[in-house]
């Protein structure tokens, strides 16, 4: 893990999900900026000290020359070192599990995914909410046509931690999050935007031909947006609505998506995971539950639990971990990859997450709202 290291986020939530199936083991890792607290973390999580490196490039060095280096790395630091740090791994012969946004540029996101492509590589992007069972269950029933062709996507991420300056109060994560040099040009859109954006294309199957965005700044000096609305017209006619704010007082982790189609829609909400609601024309909701039996094969491939035993957010998460070891494994044996393994998040996921954002900041910046097209989706 590059990352990750103490007081940090993310990292946590990764040294969880990866263990959760037996699937991968912690064994070497550059956990912080800070070489000294790196090293101090290394040992408190005991990995072995000659495997505590005082950063990336001398863990790509020390662990390239051994017969037991590590199969693949989890790149869990801000957005602007995720590219030199991918690339680095990438070039050495090992396989990267990278943070979102992929890469804080277009240019960027360009270079990593054809040398992904170029060196075959794995390249995973851990864009979290694709690994719910519950929406794998909303993009099965939208395959089989269960609510028509979709006409409209409403979807929204807001937040409320950042409603107040508390970048500049000493917090670590807002900090990063609002330099527009490590989070990249767009501030909710980026950090949040991008996995709504995610969700709503995985879970339709659409692609974005282009946006129309308003990006606003609520709290005082900061210098990204912490509050976007963007219009998706999709391909074939649909329309989309994105609303990402790192301001909405009272929400927690209120990432929700409803898909409206010609027979029927579904809703999904990301605090109630379990559950996804579906309704036919002039119909009463219908619930559909995780862990039942009538579930999609590749629903009940990332379930746990029987029904009624809560399953969350460290075993979304687990599921890309699975889902990663196995389209690792798959590749490796020149095989088909069994469900879980599919439809894993990769480079071109990547890719098209930070198109997105390029294209709504161009919209508000350069545009005055003005539709832009993603330049990939
Ligand atoms: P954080 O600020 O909590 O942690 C960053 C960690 O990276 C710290 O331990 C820091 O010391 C370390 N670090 C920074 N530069 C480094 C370097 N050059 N080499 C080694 N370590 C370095 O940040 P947080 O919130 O955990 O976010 C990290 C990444 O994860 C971001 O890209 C963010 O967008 C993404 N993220 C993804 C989420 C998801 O749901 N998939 C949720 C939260 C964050």
């Amino acid at each position: 893990m590059v990352g990750g290291g103490a007081g940090a986020y993310i990292g946590g939530i990764h040294r969880f999900a990866a263990r959760l199936d037996n699937q991968f083991d912690l064994v070497a890792g550059a956990f912080d900026v800070d070489a000294a607290r790196g090293h101090a973390f290394a040992a408190e999580n005991f990995i072995a000290p000659e495997r505590s490196y005082d950063d990336y490039a001398a863990m790509v060095e020390g662990e390239r020359g051994r017969e037991d280096r590590i199969d693949v790395v989890a790149i869990c630091t801000p957005n602007h070192t995720h590219y030199p740090i991918a690339r680095a791994f990438i070039e050495a012969g090992i396989d990267v599990i990278c943070e979102k946004p992929m890469t804080t540029t277009l240019e960027d996101a360009v270079a990593l995914h054809e040398l992904a492509r170029s060196s075959g590589r794995f390249l995973g992007v851990t864009y979290t909410y694709s690994g719910y069972p519950m929406v794998h269950e909303a993009r099965a029933m939208v395959a089989r046509g269960d609510i028509g062709k979709i006409r409209v996507v409403q979807v929204e991420y807001p937040l409320e931690w950042m409603a107040t300056g508390i970048e500049l109060q000493g917090n670590q994560q807002a900090a990063w999050r609002t330099d527009p040099k490590k989070n990249g040009r767009g501030g909710s859109i980026g950090d949040i935007g991008t996995h709504a954006y995610h969700l709503a294309g995985f879970v339709t199957g659409l692609k974005a031909d282009a946006v129309s965005a308003d990006l606003a700044t609520f709290v005082d000096g900061r210098a990204l947006d912490d509050n976007a609305h963007v219009m998706i017209r999709y391909e074939g006619g649909a329309r989309g609505l994105l609303w990402s704010s790192q301001v909405a007082i009272g929400q927690s982790n209120g990432l929700r998506l409803r898909v409206f189609g010609e027979t029927g829609s579904l809703v999904w909400h990301q605090e109630q995971p379990n559950e996804l609601f579906h309704t036919e024309l002039f119909g009463s909701p219908r619930v559909i539950k995780r862990g039942r039996d009538d579930l999609a094969a590749e629903t009940r491939a990332r379930t746990r639990t029987p029904p009624g035993h809560p399953e969350g957010y460290i075993e979304a998460f687990s599921n890309l971990y699975q889902g990663f070891a196995e389209a690792i494994r798959a590749r490796a044996e020149g095989r088909e990859a069994e469900p879980k393994g599919r439809d894993v998040p990769m480079s071109y996921d990547g890719l098209k997450g930070v198109a997105f954002v390029e294209a709504v900041v161009d919209s508000h910046e350069k545009h005055g709202g003005g539709w832009c097209a993603p330049r990939f989706a």
